[in-house]
């Protein structure tokens, strides 16, 4: 199946006509923790392993749409020609859902754009929820994830608070391949987002991840490597142990930048700022401060600790985007219309 088709057959007995003039919504970023690297179907975004991710529901994109006689698109208050790479992949992306009227687009990020803190993931989940609004579709968060996943894969994952798995499946046309949420809870799991470097990422993620799959000799681990650390940190959700949640975290982050590292060209992701910030995570560690990093696509790091640490943490790092993933929120179901 083509990804046409699957918005066709998701979509089949929903209007194309608007309900309303303007739809806005919000979506949370999702941090994996167990990575997605590496595509079984480049057009339909399905991967090659599971992945299992936090939301941070504090973080994300804000996006509008309004009915409006000529197409725009804006970001963070600045609009881009549709000739620009953002501006083609969106152009790609609507085209799938055969809409009647052209759009006026504006999205905002509550953290920067392409410095390897998963906004796409926000992007694709924030543009779902409002097309949801705007054309009337009431869809369920499994088809949104679904609908996301053709956008960006990581953004799967973002329709849930908390621990969410994306499960790789086996079907062809990816309808067994979306997020589905965990029910275990951590009430005292700290996070942050620690910007070290805000230049834009060199490769792509879709990009960096096509290399390796292309060119690592050593690409075939990779699905022994997820499997063995999904196993490990599900049975740390059974049995609560943050030490023991924290190391596997640690050890997929250095295993998904040594596996890009293999390409030819290798990618590199880590900047001096990166390699300064995990020095100063482990010497928070040696004393006493239990806190672990992940880094994903870009140079910058999240950094997960319990509620007791807080304190020495942000003192540690004072400009640390603080989340309490766990905490009551109704950011993740947020949405307005209006007509
Ligand atoms: O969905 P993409 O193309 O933004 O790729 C995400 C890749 C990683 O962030 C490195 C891993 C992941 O699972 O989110």
């Amino acid at each position: 199946m083509k990804p046409l088709e699957v918005v066709r057959f998701l979509l089949q007995d929903k209007g194309r006509e608007p309900v309303c003039d303007t739809a806005t919504a919000f979506a949370p970023l999702n941090i994996a923790l167990i990575k997605y690297w590496g595509k079984r179907d480049t057009a339909l975004n399905l991967p090659v392993t599971d992945s299992l991710s936090l939301t941070f529901p504090e973080w994300g994109t804000t996006t509008s749409l309004k009915i409006s006689d000529t197409a725009s698109c804006g970001v963070n208050g600045i609009t881009l020609g549709w000739e620009t790479p953002f501006g083609q992949r969106l152009k790609q992306f609507l085209a799938l859902f055969e809409l009647s009227t052209p759009l006026s687009f504006e999205t905002s990020n509550n953290i920067p754009t392409s410095a390897g803190v998963a906004s796409s993931s926000s992007g694709f989940a924030a543009l779902m929820k409002t097309l949801n609004l705007l054309y009337g579709w009431e869809l369920d968060a499994t088809s949104l994830s679904l609908l996301a996943r053709l956008g960006s894969g990581s953004a799967c994952r973002s329709f849930w608070p908390g621990f969410v798995m994306w499960k790789r499946g086996e079907r062809p046309d990816g309808l067994d391949s979306h997020g589905v949420p965990l029910a275990s809870l951590w009430p005292n799991l700290r996070a942050g987002i620690l910007l070290v470097d805000h230049t834009s990422k060199p490769l792509s993620s879709r990009e960096a991840m096509r290399l390796t799959r292309e060119t690592s000799p050593y690409d075939r681990f990779w699905p022994e490597i997820v499997a063995h650390d999904r196993d490990a940190f599900l049975d740390t959700l059974s049995n609560p142990d943050f030490q023991t949640m924290g190391t596997i975290i640690e050890r997929q982050a250095l295993s998904l930048h040594w596996l890009m590292g293999t390409s030819t060209p290798p990618t590199l992701y880590t900047q001096p700022g990166t390699i300064r910030a995990i020095q100063q995570i482990y010497a928070l560690r040696a004393s006493g401060h239990i806190v672990y990093w992940t880094q994903d696509a870009g140079p910058n790091l999240k950094l997960f600790f319990q509620a007791l640490d807080e304190v020495p943490v942000c003192q540690a790092f004072p400009d640390l985007l603080l989340s309490d993933p766990f905490a009551v929120s109704d950011s993740i179901s947020a949405g307005a219309r209006s007509l």
